[in-house]
C-alpha cells in the first residue's frame, strides 16, 4: 500500500520500471528520445495526433514497443520554462507529476521511474514527490476487498536525475504528503469512528508515533477549567467533548517563538436544535477539517523539525439535537470571562474556537492561526478555491499569505473592519454569537477575536475547502487535506527567520 520512493542518478531510459515519466516543458519537444537510437522520429506524429506539446497539465501515455525496457513512456507537460504561478509556488510540478503517475497506475504499472527536470533544487524536488504522493492516495477504510477499487496499485518510484538527488528533499516531499494524508484519512473516516473521544486517542497515537508529547481534557477537566463555551455545544451529543494539545519542541532549544495552530473539530455538524436540513447536514462530517489539518500539520512539522515551537489544538464536539442539547437564546460565559447570546446554534464552530483560542494564548502563544470549516458565507464570498483569511496583525497575515503561495494553495484575505463589530451586540450579553446574513464570514472571525487575549492572530476558513466532490491533478474525490502544506511552510518560514 504505502508508496516507496528511491532515487537514481543518470540514464533515467535503461530504467526497468514499468513506466517511465519524463516531464516536458512547452514547445522544447522530446530530445533525442525521438533520435535513431531510440523511437527513429516514429514519436513526433504520436505527439502531433495527441495534441501534445508540453503545456503545463497535459499527460500522454505511448507504449514503447520494446524500444525501452519500461512498457510505457509517460509525458508530462510543465508549461512554459520559468512560467510558475509567482503566487502558487511548484504548482505546475505537484500537477504534472500527480496527473502522469495517475495515467501510469491506470495503464498498469506497478513500478514508475520518474525523471526530474534538469536543475529541479530542494523545492521543485519536493514538489514533485508531494504531487506523486497525493495523487496516488486513497480511502478504502469502508471497502470491503472483494468490492473494492480495482487492484492496480502504484508501489515503488525511482525518482531518476542527471547528477545526484537530494534525498532529504525527498523526505521533505513525503513528510508534508504524510500529513497532508494522515489529515484525508481523518475528514474522510465516517463519524461514528471518529466521536470527540476517538479523535482524543487518535490524535494521542499520532503524537507518540511522532515522539510529541499530548495532553487531553476531558469533560470533567474542561468543567473544572471552566471551557463552558466548548461544553455548551457538546451538550446535545453522547460523545462528551474533548480538547487536545501537543506540543513540537525543536532540538536545539533555543526557539524564541511559540506558534499555536488551533483547530475546529466538530466531529459532526448537524446544527443542534437550529437543525440543518437533509442537504446540508450530509458532508458535515467534514466539519473537523480544521483539527484534521492541525494534526496532519503536526505530524509533519514533527518530522521536518522546524526551529521554532508550535503547540497544536484540536478542539473537538459533535453538535447535535436533544434535550439536554444547548439553546438558541442560552447565554454562555466562556473561558476568558466574556458572556455572549447564542444566536443560533448551527454557529457552534466559534463557540469552540473562542475557548480554544483564550487556552492557546494561556499556554504561551505568540502567535495563533485557527482554522475552521466556519461558514457559508465564505463559500459564498470565495467558493471553495480559496480559503479565506483574516486576523488582527496584518504583518502575521502578510507572512501566511506569503507562506501559503510557496506552498502552493490558495488564501485571499478578507477584511476585519471595525465597522462591522456593531453586528456582534447582543441585549442582554457582552456579545452575540452570530452577526447576521451580510460579511458572516467576517463576522464569524470577528467573533474568534474576541477570545484571544489580545495576541497576534488570524483566522481561515476553509468552508468548502475542506472536500471536494470531483478529482483533479493530485487531489481526488473527497477529503483535500488542504492547508497542511501552508502551516508546515508557514512554521518552516518562523524557523529560518529566528
Ligand atoms: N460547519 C458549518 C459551515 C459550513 C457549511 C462548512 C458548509 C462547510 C460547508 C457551520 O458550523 C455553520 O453551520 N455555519 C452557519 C452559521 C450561521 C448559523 C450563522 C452558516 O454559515 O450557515
Ligand atoms: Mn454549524
Ligand atoms: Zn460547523
Amino acid at each position: 500500500m504505502a508508496l516507496t520512493i528511491t532515487t537514481q542518478s543518470g540514464d533515467m531510459l535503461a530504467a526497468s520500471a514499468d513506466a517511465l515519466i519524463l516531464p516536458i516543458y512547452a514547445g522544447e519537444g522530446v530530445g533525442a528520445l525521438d533520435g535513431a537510437e531510440r523511437f527513429n522520429g516514429q514519436l513526433a506524429p504520436v505527439l502531433e495526433s495527441s495534441g501534445f506539446t508540453g503545456k503545463a497539465g497535459q499527460v500522454v501515455a505511448v507504449p514503447t514497443f520494446g524500444k525501452l525496457t519500461a512498457r510505457t513512456l509517460v509525458l508530462a507537460g510543465l508549461g512554459a520554462r520559468d512560467g510558475d504561478d509567482p503566487n502558487l509556488h511548484g504548482e505546475s510540478l505537484r500537477k504534472a507529476y500527480g496527473g502522469a503517475v495517475k495515467r501510469a497506475r491506470d495503464e498498469g504499472a506497478r513500478t514508475v521511474a520518474a525523471m526530474l527536470p534538469d536543475g529541479a533544487d530542494a523545492e521543485a524536488i519536493s514538489a514533485a514527490v508531494e504531487g506523486l504522493t497525493l495523487a496516488l492516495y486513497r480511502f478504502a477504510r469502508y471497502k470491503s476487498a472483494s468490492n473494492g477499487e480495482p487492484a492496480k496499485e502504484v508501489g515503488a518510484v525511482e525518482l531518476w536525475s542527471s547528477g545526484a538527488v537530494a534525498e532529504d528533499a525527498v523526505a521533505h516531499g513525503q513528510a508534508i504528503a504524510e500529513g497532508v494524508a494522515l489529515a484525508r484519512d481523518l475528514v474522510n473516516t465516517i463519524s461514528n469512528d471518529k466521536t470527540p473521544p476517538q479523535i482524543a486517542e487518535w490524535a494521542q497515537r499520532v503524537a507518540r508515533e511522532s515522539g510529541l508529547p499530548c495532553e487531553v481534557l476531558d469533560e470533567r477537566a474542561l468543567e473544572s477549567g471552566g471551557y463552558n463555551s466548548i461544553l455548551a455545544v457538546g451538550k446535545g451529543s453522547a460523545s462528551p467533548p474533548r480538547l487536545i494539545e501537543m506540543v513540537y519542541e525543536p532540538r536545539s532549544g533555543g526557539a524564541t517563538k511559540t506558534i499555536a495552530l488551533v483547530g475546529k473539530t466538530i466531529t459532526f455538524d448537524s446544527g443542534g436544535l437550529d437543525l440543518k436540513t437533509q442537504d446540508g447536514m450530509y458532508a458535515m462530517k467534514t466539519d473537523m477539517g480544521g483539527g484534521a489539518a492541525v494534526l496532519g500539520a503536526m505530524r509533519a512539522i514533527a518530522l521536518v523539525k522546524p526551529n521554532v515551537r508550535v503547540i497544536g489544538i484540536l478542539t473537538a464536539a459533535e453538535n447535535m439535537p436533544s434535550g439536554t442539547a444547548m439553546r438558541p437564546s442560552d447565554v454562555v460565559t466562556a473561558l476568558n470571562g466574556k458572556t455572549f447570546e447564542i444566536g443560533n446554534t448551527d454557529a457552534e464552530g466559534r463557540m469552540v474556537l473562542a475557548d480554544a483560542v483564550t487556552h492557546a494564548a494561556r499556554a504561551g502563544a505568540d502567535e495563533i492561526i485557527d482554522l475552521a470549516t466556519l461558514t457559508g458565507a465564505k463559500m459564498v464570498a470565495l467558493g471553495s478555491v480559496a480559503v479565506a483569511v483574516m486576523g488582527n496583525d496584518e504583518g502575521l497575515i502578510s507572512r501566511f499569505l506569503m507562506a501559503a503561495g510557496n506552498a502552493g494553495e490558495r488564501v485571499w484575505q478578507l477584511p476585519m473592519w471595525e465597522e462591522y463589530r456593531e453586528q456582534l451586540k447582543s441585549d442582554i450579553a457582552d456579545l452575540k454569537s452570530t452577526g447576521g446574513r451580510g460579511g458572516g464570514a467576517i463576522t464569524a472571525g470577528m467573533f474568534i477575536g474576541e477570545f484571544v487575549e489580545g495576541k497576534p492572530w488570524i483566522h481561515l476558513d476553509i468552508a468548502g475547502s475542506a472536500a471536494t466532490d470531483r478529482d483533479s491533478a493530485y487531489t481526488p474525490k473527497g477529503a483535500t487535506g488542504v492547508m497542511v502544506r501552508s502551516l508546515v511552510r508557514y512554521v518552516e518560514e518562523a524557523g529560518a527567520n529566528t
